[in-house]
């Protein structure tokens, strides 16, 4: 399993067919450790699904890009202040890898950035080796027990883990660490986008990952390029700045550029410039950058319109 590529990350809108394949699999494979039953889910046609998939924030662990486990992270419906993992499923070929912990560290991640300190989850009677599993992985029973709906004869313990090693931390790291986000946020997630920048080795280009546990969310690389506005001046450009889906909106891309701000080797190099999406043109703005005037423009690499920023690096 060495060379894999192991990868788990959120789901999306698109992902609804495979969102379908494992979730039943997870409830023929394991009909007892689910609130839900097969015969349930596998009545819900393609509307379905793709609405579960707009509406569910869930995680789906690949190894070679075939789908192996999933788990989901969400409010619970009548607790709405605490966050849980529900859902969660390895296929029996990737137990007793680190597959499962991935999945629960995503969803941790997850829940550490909705601003609670604890990740709960109800494991039945009927499945002791994922209480084995959870207790682990730092979940502690809390004492408190339900049955389940269907099936009074399954009870299920709750137990809940701390998420203090999750809270969210920048640094700087190796380009190829942010790959996976310029690939999955940057470019649709195609397999076939080289996502490497010849600049990406050179001694003066800075990476910086912005992390919650060991799951990098946030990515940014600048490159020192002079900008078109300024030809003949040192500068830094700003390449691949994204948040992964699950935890945009959260202020973390926001932490991650003030602290590469601050890091930046400076010399005599004065300013940082970026072809901005306009679609995170007020991101930018609200951040200090400014839109260079009349910059508007069509990236012919992506399609998507754009304008030059710029900040100064004092
Ligand atoms: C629960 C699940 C996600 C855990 O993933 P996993 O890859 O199997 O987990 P691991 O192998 O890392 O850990 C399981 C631990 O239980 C132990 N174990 C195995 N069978 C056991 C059993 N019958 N009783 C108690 N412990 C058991 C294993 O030895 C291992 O501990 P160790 O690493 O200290 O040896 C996976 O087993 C699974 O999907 N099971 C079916 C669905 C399910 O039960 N979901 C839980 C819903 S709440």
């Amino acid at each position: 399993m060495s060379s894999d590529l192991v990868r788990v990350r959120p789901g999306l809108a698109r992902d609804a067919s495979k969102l379908r394949s494992i979730r039943l699999e997870a409830l023929a494979d394991t009909p007892d450790a689910y609130g839900e039953t097969y015969a349930e889910c596998a009545a819900w046609d393609d509307e379905v699904w793709t609405r579960k998939a707009e509406e569910w924030n869930f995680y789906l662990a690949e190894i070679n890009g075939r789908v192996v486990g999933m788990a989901r992270g969400e409010s619970h419906n009548t607790r709405s202040d605490i966050r849980f993992l529900f859902a969660m499923y390895v296929a029996p070929s990737a137990r007793g890898t680190d597959v499962a912990r991935r999945l629960v560290d995503a969803v941790s991640a997850w829940a550490r950035v909705q601003g609670v300190n604890s990740l709960y989850l109800y494991v039945s009677n009927a499945v002791p080796r994922a209480r084995a599993f959870y207790a682990k992985v730092g979940f502690v029973a809390t004492g408190s027990s339900l049955s389940m709906h269907r099936d009074e004869s399954l009870v299920c313990d709750e137990m809940c883990r701390d998420l203090e090693e999750f809270s969210f931390r920048v640094r700087a790291v190796e380009a190829s660490q942010l790959y996976d986000l310029r690939r999955r946020v940057l470019r649709d997630g195609d397999p076939t986008v080289d996502v490497v920048n010849p600049g990406d080795g050179l001694v003066t280009t800075r990476h910086f990952g912005g992390f919650l546990g060991e799951r990098p969310v946030v990515s940014a690389s600048f490159y020192e390029v002079e900008a078109p506005f300024a030809p003949g001046e040192r500068a830094y450009q700003l390449r691949y700045m994204a948040t992964d889906f699950d935890v945009q909106g959260r202020g973390l891309g926001a932490q991650l550029l003030e602290r590469a701000l601050e890091e930046l080797p400076r010399g005599d190099v004065g300013r940082v410039w970026a072809n901005a999406r306009t679609s995170a043109q007020a991101f930018y703005e609200a951040n200090g950058w400014r839109v260079v005037p009349n910059s508007l423009f069509v990236s012919q690499e992506t399609g998507i319109d754009h304008v030059v920023i710029q900040i100064p690096l004092v």
